[in-house]
């Protein structure tokens, strides 16, 4: 269980997330909605310990990870799989999974890495090929595959469509439930709301650093014009 409470983080003077709390549980999505500059970004990358935390709490499993070093954080369980996917283009794919595990032990690693290659198969294909010459899509499976490597209890995702053809958002959106139904507790933030809608259990939308809207998917898949007007008053105000 991943719960971020209360969270405050500000660069310089520009408070940028002013009390953001949200949660994800095990085998559950909880989806981040919100308008460019809400604040979804600045609030992963604080929780993951990559931007110093003002006030509030990151806990994992009930356990306070606050302001911990990023590689202790990915020791506890809890990874980020960041904007604009962040592969090593001049590395492998397997050495970018390699890279991924890091923090676990050799044996372990080789064992989750065969997992990986089940998962995504064409990454194992193309395993000893230079992973800057993957497609926009096989390269956001090789940064949940990387993300993986850790064997993380929770997953942070930030906006894994973006970018991508309109068919591959639908098969990396299908791919992020089937992780999330492995047991992890997924925390993904997504500019596309209504597919982001249609795999997540919980839905939390962000306004200028503020959570305005927290509640069951179901809700604002049956009610979208409540979302789509926390989302455009987000946007009007941005
Ligand atoms: N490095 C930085 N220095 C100063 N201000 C920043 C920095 N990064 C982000 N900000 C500001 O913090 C606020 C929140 O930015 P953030 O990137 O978290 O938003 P976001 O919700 O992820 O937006 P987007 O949908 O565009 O990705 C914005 O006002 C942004 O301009
Ligand atoms: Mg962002």
């Amino acid at each position: 269980m991943l719960e971020i409470r209360d969270l405050h983080v500000s660069y310089g003077k520009v408070d940028a997330v002013r009390g953001v709390s949200a949660s994800a549980a095990p085998g559950r999505i909880t989806l981040v909605l919100g308008a460019n500059g809400a604040g979804k970004t600045t609030t992963l990358r604080a929780a993951m310990g990559l931007l110093p935390v003002r006030s509030g709490q990151v806990l994992l499993d009930g356990k306070p990870i606050t302001g911990r070093p990023t590689h202790r954080i990915v020791r506890d369980g809890l990874v980020l799989v960041p904007e604009g996917r962040q592969v090593f283009a001049p590395l492998t794919v397997e050495e970018n999974l390699v890279l991924g595990g890091y923090t676990t032990s050799r044996d372990k690693a080789a064992e989750t890495m065969e997992r990986v290659y089940e998962m995504f198969p064409i990454l194992k294909e193309r395993r000893n090929g230079p992973a800057g010459l993957l497609s926009g899509g096989e390269q956001q499976m090789l940064a949940f595959g990387r993300a993986l490597m850790s064997s993380p209890r929770a997953m942070m995702l930030d906006e894994p469509s973006m970018g991508l053809a309109p068919t591959m958002v639908e098969s990396v959106l299908g791919t992020v439930r089937t992780i999330a139904d492995s047991g992890i507790a997924l925390l993904m933030v997504e500019q596309n709301a209504d597919m982001g809608l249609e795999i997540a259990d919980d839905v939390v939308v962000v306004a200028r650093g503020e959570v305005v809207f927290s509640g069951p998917a179901e809700q604002a898949r049956r009610n979208t014009s409540v979302v789509r007007a926390f989302l455009g008053e987000a946007a009007l105000g941005a």
